[in-house]
Parts: structure tokens; sequence; C-alpha cells
């Protein structure tokens, strides 16, 4: 199922509250290798496939002060080009000035696909947020 506590079910209903999902197919499992990061979407977020196989969707907004995120492949790192805060594959900070950890979108596996629902992101304050293939 999605990750974290909302569930939604497939027209999007949830309660009362009616919300249009916005769910974007990411591609399948297949496609990623452990340690590999991709931006999604023309850039709308990264999907993350971490070495023990998990993915993370992460948003490409520095928790500093918001600046785009670029995933800089020779450093294996996210480096913020505002001030210089960096962020490792799972979104942890790893350098200042950021201290918090990148937002997440929740990740659905169905038959080997991956479905990112970006219809809101999830602040965290640690690292808990990515799932089994
Ligand atoms: Fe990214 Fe300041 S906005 S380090």
């Amino acid at each position: 199922g999605w990750l974290g506590f909302s569930i939604f079910n497939a027209s999007g209903k949830r309660g009362k509250e009616r919300t249009q999902d916005r769910i974007i197919d990411a591609g399948t499992v297949d496609q990623f290798k452990p340690g590999q990061v991709k931006a999604i979407a023309q850039g709308q977020f990264y999907l993350s496939r971490l070495e023990d196989g998990r993915f993370i969707a992460l948003s490409r907004v520095c928790t500093h002060l918001g600046c785009a995120l670029p995933w800089n492949y020779e450093k294996q790192a996210f480096v913020c080009p505002c001030h210089g805060s960096t962020f490792d594959r799972q979104g942890l900070a790893t350098r200042p000035p950021a201290t918090r950890p990148l937002d997440y979108y929740r990740v659905r596996i169905e038959n080997g696909v991956i479905m990112v629902n970006i219809t809101t992101s999830v602040g965290r304050s640690g690292f808990s947020s990515s799932q089994t293939a």
C-alpha cells in the first residue's frame, strides 16, 4: 500500500474530502539499479533506489531556503547551488546550512511498476520512508 499514514482509495476519496491525486508512473523496478538516482517527470521529483533495493521518492526542494536541487553524479549527492547544503541518496542532510531531510512522496509498487503520489510531499524528522520492491 501507500507509505505513510494517509490511505487513498482508487477514486481519491478520503472521508468527506475528495482529493485529486496526482499519480506519476515512474517506470519499472528493473529500470533502477541499487544506488541509482533519477529525475522523474521533467524533474518534478527524484526517485532513488537504495543499496538494499528500497525506493524513495524525494522532493527536489532544499530544506534550507527552498532552492531546486540537482543530483551531482560525481559526488553522489544532491548539492544545493544556493548555499552548498548536501543531501545523500536517502535525502538526509549531510552538510549545513540545511539540517532537515528532504521531504518525500508516497511510493507504491504494483506488478513491478513504481507509482508515486505527488499530490503532497511529506516532511520527516528521520529516515523511515522507503519501500522494499
Ligand atoms: Fe539550499 Fe540554502 S537553499 S542551502
